[in-house]
């Protein structure tokens, strides 16, 4: 680890579409620095995951209204232990929860609504307010710290970034098929691109990285690399 004394804390951000290993990366620089991982995928899981148990309609769909209504009933906080960052939700922890195949097919859509992004772009920036953080999304560099020192963008084919979800459902005793996972992993990179209120896109002053061909050790010393230098020039 990198002695944090003297050094200036900074913003270092990460972007990318759906499985590109943003969260791996955020939790090895975190630990590098010193600093708080935030995965703002899982605040927007965790709403969603609120609004499928609570704002459910007769056939199914989520009533936005009532969840906009009640926005400010969900309270999201991040608890640390020494491995992993845990979502809690209302103080429940949810973070298997949020992984669900039913959440990931409906997180994108609930994360269209302008009303839940002003609620978590506010709660993601008062978590940012004290700097030392790595925060992951779809537009921390762009909408919620324009301003950040470092920021990153992640790319990579489809069906790589298919198979490693699916390899990483199938380790946590997940029952799912590939082509389930690949078609998910598309639709919101689709959604994602093309909604109206901050779309993911790279934020002129990123650093793109094709990760395809990249194992998660070589994009974090690819990645460490580029902030020592930039932290030190
Ligand atoms: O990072 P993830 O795949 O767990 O994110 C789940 C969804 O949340 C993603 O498909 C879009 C949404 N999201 C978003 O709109 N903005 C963010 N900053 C983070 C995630």
């Amino acid at each position: 680890m990198v002695s944090n004394q003297n050094r200036h804390k900074i913003i270092i951000t990460i972007d990318g579409k759906a499985s590109t290993g943003k969260s791996t990366l955020a939790k090895k620089l975190a630990r590098e620095f010193n600093y708080l991982h935030i995965d703002t995928g899982a605040m927007y899981r965790a709403v969603t995951f609120y609004a499928l148990k609570h704002h459910k309609t007769k056939k199914n769909q989520v009533n936005m209204q009532g969840l906009i209504k009640n926005l400010h009933k969900v309270h999201i906080e991040f608890k640390f232990d020494r491995f992993r960052q845990r979502c809690f939700l209302n103080g429940i922890d949810v973070e298997n929860q949020i992984r669900t195949m039913d959440v990931s097919d409906s997180v994108s859509y609930i994360s269209t609504f302008s009303q839940v992004r002003s609620y978590l772009v506010g709660l993601q920036r008062l978590m940012g307010k004290n700097k030392a953080v790595v925060m992951e999304g779809r537009d921390i560099g762009t909408v919620v710290f324009p301003e950040a020192e470092c920021k990153f963008f992640l790319i990579a084919d489809p069906k790589i970034r298919a198979k490693r979800r699916f390899e990483e459902l199938i380790q946590i005793g997940k029952k799912i098929d590939y082509n389930q996972v690949l078609s998910n992993v598309m639709d919101r990179d689709e959604i994602d691109q093309s909604r109206k209120h901050s779309p993911l896109k790279k934020a002129k002053d990123a650093i793109e990285i094709d990760v395809s061909n990249l194992n998660a050790q070589e994009v974090y010393f690819k990645v460490k690399h580029m902030i020592h230098q930039q932290l030190t020039s």
